[in-house]
């Protein structure tokens, strides 16, 4: 009997990219209802303060984009959930018309939260109709359409975690989003000693390559372009709590030789003494004999070799100055990303810099609406790097830009340290 070779196994078919499409819509489109899952109808509608919103507006916001910017201008004969919502849940795109103001997002105890669900389902549904039945001159144009949708509602998802986490630190009863036993969301500790890492500098390329059919990139982080290093040192992990406690024991908060002069001001009329979710020693809220932080699993004691978070930028630098050394500017960071021996560069906090938000030389708005996404913000922010416990996982790379105003202090935000060559 001769042997036969045996027949190879063909190959499975690939998922066709339609379908790839609408089974990521939906794992994305669900993730956002888990994260909402844990509050109740009340939790989803407070707005604690202009730049954090309702829950229920933000599960609402995410859909809208996906009806403005994909359904109605490329679905034919779709029909609005309703109309009214185009006003309601616009949330700065000149080009799509009116919006109710974002500070008096809060006041819209209507639509109920069903009703927000209901949208939803709506759009969900219209969503997988057409990604699955368009013509394929129509899919082409939508497709990068839906995956910044997708990018989009991701960092809504962040926003849903950070904005709750601001409301409910303004509750005296600090409520926990989820039980303190749930590891996903706990900032991982170190207890190795920070080491110095010796960056060469030099002729260098930053930013995302960008092009059709490469990875997803916010238009932000394009072009990729030259630019010029001098040798820096850029420390191996984060700043941890206890040595920002160290910071604060020695006066930081009371010392404005460390300060920038407006966050020397911001110091001021704010009454910073620590972080923002810091509870100090006999807290009224929560009575201790030492610090305690405030986050998603309610107040627990501070972690000394957690990585300081809740920071504006402001305090960032002067705990650099405290520490006798600096931010590192955006390029910095990114060049050092991958070093060898370097640590927690995403999922913990997002990492201040000394970068403007600029554009990038040759930066280019994408076309229509969209446009109005990134580059109309390109003034009067830092640059943060990385990605933090909330932000969805995959969801960053080492390119990708997140902005702030230098006061901002809800997110979860801390400190790289960085020095000269020379220092
Ligand atoms: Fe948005």
């Amino acid at each position: 009997m001769s042997a036969r070779p045996t027949e190879a196994a063909p190959p499975a078919d690939p998922v066709p990219p339609r379908h790839a499409a609408a089974r990521r819509y939906a794992e994305v489109r669900a993730h956002s209802l888990a994260l909402a899952a844990p509050l109740s109808a009340e939790d989803q509608c407070i707005q604690s303060m202009p730049d954090a919103s309702p829950v229920k507006w933000h599960l609402a916001h995410t859909s809208w984009f996906f009806e403005a910017v994909v359904l109605q201008p490329h679905a034919g004969g779709y029909r609005a959930f309703d109309p009214r919502f185009f006003y309601l849940f616009n949330s700065y795109y000149e080009a799509l018309g009116p919006r109710h103001p974002r500070p008096r997002r809060g006041l819209l105890t209507r639509p109920a939260l069903a009703e927000v669900h209901a949208y939803r389902v709506h759009v969900d549904q219209a969503m997988q109709d057409f990604l699955l039945q368009c013509d394929e001159a129509t899919w082409a144009t939508v497709q990068p359409l839906v995956t910044l949708g997708l990018n989009h509602e991701q960092q809504h998802q962040e926003l849903i975690l950070t904005d709750i986490l601001h409301a409910f630190s303004c509750s005296p009863l600090l409520p926990a989003y989820q039980p303190a036993d749930t590891p996903a969301l706990r900032l991982a500790t170190t207890v190795a000693p920070p080491r110095w890492l010796d960056m060469p500098g030099g002729l260098a390329q930053a930013g995302h390559p960008g092009g059709a059919g490469g990875a997803f990139a916010f238009d932000n982080e394009t072009p990729r372009h030259d630019l010029m290093l001098a040798p820096y040192r850029i420390a191996d992990r984060l700043v941890t709590c206890g040595e920002y406690a160290q910071f604060i024991a020695d006066g930081g908060y009371r010392r404005p030789a460390l300060w920038l002069s407006d966050g020397w001001a911001a110091v001021q009329a704010g009454g910073w003494e620590a972080p923002a979710y810091w509870l100090a020693p006999g807290d009224p809220r929560a009575p201790a004999r030492h610090w305690q932080v405030f986050g998603l699993h309610g107040v627990r004691p501070l972690d000394p070799a957690a990585p300081v978070s809740q920071l504006s930028f402001y305090e960032a630098a002067a705990y650099s100055e405290w520490a006798g050394a600096r931010l590192p500017t955006e390029f910095e960071w990114e060049l050092a990303h991958a070093a060898p021996g370097i640590t927690q560069m995403a999922g913990h906090v997002w990492q201040w810099t000394r970068s403007s938000y600029d554009p990038y030389p040759g930066f280019r708005p994408l076309a229509g609406a969209v446009g109005e996404y990134n580059g109309k913000f390109m003034v009067g922010q830092l640059v943060l790097r990385g990605g933090s416990v909330a932000t969805p996982p995959g969801h960053t790379r080492a390119t990708y830009r997140n902005f702030f105003p230098p006061a901002a202090r809800w997110q979860f935000s801390g400190i790289r340290l960085a020095k000269d060559a020379s220092c």
